[in-house]
């Protein structure tokens, strides 16, 4: 049933102690029924920051100068991967800043192929790069991937144009998520959480388009404002303990509304508290996706500040979350791909 607007309003506009808590509470035994506690790993490689696009909250924005751009060494994502399929992670994700050109493209094929082949077929490969045509969105197809992650960022087109420049193109943002959608891909986006001018009415709209785009996953975080973007001027006063409140609600609201859809529990919730991503767990999500990506690169991918994790390497990262979701009681879906349950019963 889609989602009733003021119904959803309501729960995004809780703000009381015990409101809130009611609120998880309530989307934890959603999620208990529709998908279970199982957390599913997703180790992130940040194959590289060099980004085309210029939005204007991202700390690696292309005219972001104070940041040593890198693209890892196909040995490298190779090795990180093996590591990944060894530890009996059921699947990784391939993320890196947008761009479009035929030598990357088909880097990312060979990727896809080689990660396919030392796994045996066994790893799930998920992509995080962007807007794409489809051609290149089949071409990935065929080499092995099945997930693709690509936030819509806002569904309100007017609230996207202003925080991108005028050449970023909210149709076209749509118009990948559909072409991934119609291909068959099992499709992820997500939003963030206030963003400056966002109310509870565009974020109650959000949710209606997750549903009505029938999504199977979502990402989403709190905006962290970076200092060295066009929104730099908001990192005083930027009130953490609220941007935090606001991703919990609305990983909340979303599991109550759309049920069976997978939600990961983003590493923005750990910026702004040590044990955050168990609380988005706890809130109504399943997937944690841990950064895999050599300690050397880390510093280089800061898309907001306080990121987590920067000296950590894949173990230390790994056995560091195994205690987490210990702590509250769930369990890690090892080997597993994860799909979520709304995308196997629509298929
Ligand atoms: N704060 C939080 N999330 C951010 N992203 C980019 N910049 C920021 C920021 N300052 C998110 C966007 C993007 C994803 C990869 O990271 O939603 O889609
Ligand atoms: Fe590039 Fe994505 Fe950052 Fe925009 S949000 S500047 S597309 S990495
Ligand atoms: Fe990275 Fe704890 S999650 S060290």
């Amino acid at each position: 049933m889609r989602p009733n607007k003021a119904e959803l309003i309501e729960m995004l506009s809780l703000s009381g102690k015990d409101e809130l808590e009611e609120l998880y509470k309530r989307a934890y035994e959603v999620k208990k029924a529709q998908v279970g506690t199982k957390v599913y790993f997703r180790g992130i490689i940040e194959l590289s920051n060099i980004c085309t696009k210029n939005c204007y909250y991202c700390g690696i924005r292309r005219d972001n100068a104070n940041n040593n751009r890198y693209i890892m060494q196909k040995s490298e994502v190779l090795e990180e991967a093996e590591w990944a399929w060894k530890q009996n992670y059921g699947s990784i994700v391939l993320q890196a800043g947008e761009r479009e050109d035929r030598w990357f493209i088909s880097l990312v094929a060979d990727l896809l192929e080689e990660i396919k082949s030392l796994s045996n077929g066994e790893l799930g490969v998920t992509l995080s790069l962007g807007e794409q045509s489809e051609e290149t969105l089949k071409l990935w197809q065929s080499a092995g991937a099945h997930r693709y992650l690509i936030r819509i960022e806002t569904s309100n087109a007017e609230l996207y144009r202003q925080l991108h420049p005028a050449d970023h193109s909210f149709a076209r943002r749509l118009e990948t998520i559909r072409t991934l959608k119609r291909l068959g891909w099992q499709t992820g986006t997500g939003v963030m959480t206030g963003l400056p001018g966002q109310r509870a009415e565009d974020l109650a709209e959000d949710i209606l388009f997750f549903y009505d785009e029938d999504i199977d996953m979502l990402g989403m975080g709190p905006f962290i404002p970076h200092k060295d973007t066009p929104l730099g001027h908001l990192v005083d006063g930027f009130d953490q303990e609220k941007a935090l409140e606001a991703g919990l609600k609305l990983i909340a609201t979303c599991r109550i509304a759309l049920k069976d859809i997978n939600i990961a529990s983003t590493t923005a919730l750990q910026a702004l508290n040590p044990t955050g991503r168990e609380m988005g767990l706890l809130a109504g999500a399943n997937i944690i996706m841990p950064n895999i990506t050599d300690v050397k690169y880390r510093a280089s991918y800061q898309l907001y500040e306080g990121k987590p994790c920067l000296d950590e390497n894949a173990s230390q990262c790994v056995h560091c979350l195994e205690r987490r979701i210990e702590s509250i009681g769930e369990e890690i879906g090892y080997k597993q791909w994860g799909d979520s349950p709304h995308y196997l019963g629509r298929k």
